[in-house]
């Protein structure tokens, strides 16, 4: 894995929206795995102020969305649909019919699964999975011991992954008590992962991811099996790594034409 440490969480979201850009200049029918959670905003602050800017045409990117509470009721604000509808949807002026977030709300849990597979399936996959990480690990909500093949499934949320969410809600008991995600060997499947984490209170997650021995009581440490994943975070973040110094001398003399 690529691992680069930066001073400030702006900086962060700035460096993995430019990948985004380069990405999208490069491939205008880009289909892009989106994240929720506060650890992509700025990404998405970013991307929407490069489309204003003109400097990025996202007419024909299409998006995945990584995970959805299930039970919460439609239109609710936390719901995931909401969200990636007020973060990235509206922001970047994305066309609504392409972007589709998993049906929390279906009768047939399995069916909407599956569809939601073959959905991704038939874009031609995700090229570029955003990723943030929970404090247990957890990646989309695959919770500890989730399976390294998982697909898009239903999960139940540990106490901690509730726990912490709970600050989105009004009361923590709103807080649903299962979701759907897709699973790991579907985020595996996306072409490039780019994992951004902030705060001192990623970085016990991110040195298990990193740097711990692949294990599914991290499942973010399955991101070492993958061909292309990069590693964005603030210095916070990087607190608890060991080779620090060595990924700060590896980005300082990155090639120029691995730049983005
Ligand atoms: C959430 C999401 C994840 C996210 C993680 C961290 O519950 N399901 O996709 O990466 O937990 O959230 P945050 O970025 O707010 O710390």
């Amino acid at each position: 894995m690529e691992i680069i440490i930066l001073p400030s969480p702006a900086e962060v979201g700035k460096l993995a929206a430019r990948r985004i850009v380069q990405l999208v200049q490069r491939k205008p029918a880009t289909v892009l795995g989106l994240a929720t959670g506060s650890s992509p905003l700025a990404i998405y602050a970013e991307l929407a102020a490069q489309v204003r800017a003109g400097h990025l045409d996202v007419s024909r990117v299409r998006a995945f969305a990584l995970d959805e509470y299930v039970g919460i009721p439609p239109g609710h604000p936390q719901s995931y649909a909401s969200v990636i509808n007020r973060e990235v949807v509206e922001p970047l002026g994305l066309d609504p019919a392409g972007v589709r977030v998993p049906d929390g709300r279906a009768h047939d849990i399995e069916t909407a699964c599956a569809e939601y597979e073959a959905a991704i399936h038939d874009a031609g996959g995700v090229d570029l999975q955003i990723l943030g990480i929970g404090a247990n690990g957890h990646i989309g909500f695959n919770e500890p011991t989730s399976s390294f093949a998982s697909r898009t499934r239903i999960k139940t949320l540990a106490p901690q992954t509730r726990a912490d969410n709970a600050r989105f809600f009004e009361d923590p008991d709103e807080v649903p008590t299962h979701c759907l995600t897709q699973g790991l060997g579907t985020i595996m499947a996306a072409r490039e992962l780019v994992l951004v984490a902030q705060g001192e209170g990623k970085a016990g997650a991110i040195a298990a991811a990193v740097e711990g021995p692949v294990s599914s009581m991290c499942p973010g440490s399955i991101l070492q099996f993958h061909q292309h994943a990069t590693v964005i975070i603030d210095d916070a973040a990087a607190r608890d790594l060991t080779l620090t110094d060595y990924y700060r001398y590896t980005y300082a003399n990155k090639p120029a034409w691995q730049r983005f």
